[in-house]
């Protein structure tokens, strides 16, 4: 029986940190569906359809990878799917206590679901979406923190300055 994962996030946008975490997650998992939270408040840089399309730009060519929108509960997509597992990246200490609460909500809706915990490459540990938007809004050049069509609708959206 083949295994399945789900890798939720905002993904607002994509960074090298979760890409390296897709890699991992496809060497432990033959199954990866990465979900992408819908944001009904419309209040990220990029649209949902564009954050999807982006992963799907940098996934091309790996195998067993899904991407799709969600709204709802977690669980019930992981459910859905026929997921066992659902994917989170540690980065830090001061990542945890948020992902620590949120895995205990998650077991205490549905017992039968882990979450599993990844390191991505400490060469990643410092990067998250809100960096990159910062950095990239004031000019700064996050080449080889995104990947490279991430790093392009950057530049085309955020206005020069
Ligand atoms: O990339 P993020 O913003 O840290 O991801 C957070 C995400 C999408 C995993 C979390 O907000 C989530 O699971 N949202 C779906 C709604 C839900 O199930 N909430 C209860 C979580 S305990």
């Amino acid at each position: 029986m083949s295994t399945r994962a789900v890798y939720p996030g905002s993904f607002d946008p994509l960074t090298n940190g979760h890409l390296d975490l897709i890699e991992r997650s496809l060497r432990i998992f033959d199954e990866l569906v990465v979900a992408v939270v819908t944001n009904p408040a419309k209040t990220g840089l990029f649209a949902d359809a564009e954050r999807v399309e982006m992963i799907r730009e940098a996934t091309e060519g790996f195998r067993a990878i899904e991407v799709v929108i969600f709204d709802g509960l977690l669980v019930d997509l992981v459910a859905r799917v026929g997921a066992r597992a659902i994917i989170r990246g540690l980065r830090a200490v001061s990542d945890f206590e948020y992902e620590f609460q949120m895995a205990l909500m998650n077991r205490k809706l549905r017992e039968e679901i882990e979450t599993v915990f990844l390191m991505p490459h400490e060469a990643y540990s410092y990067i998250s979406s809100r960096l990159i938007k910062e950095v990239a809004g004031y000019g700064g050049r996050v080449t080889g923190l995104v990947p490279p069509g991430v790093e392009k609708r950057l530049l085309a959206k955020l206005p020069r300055r």
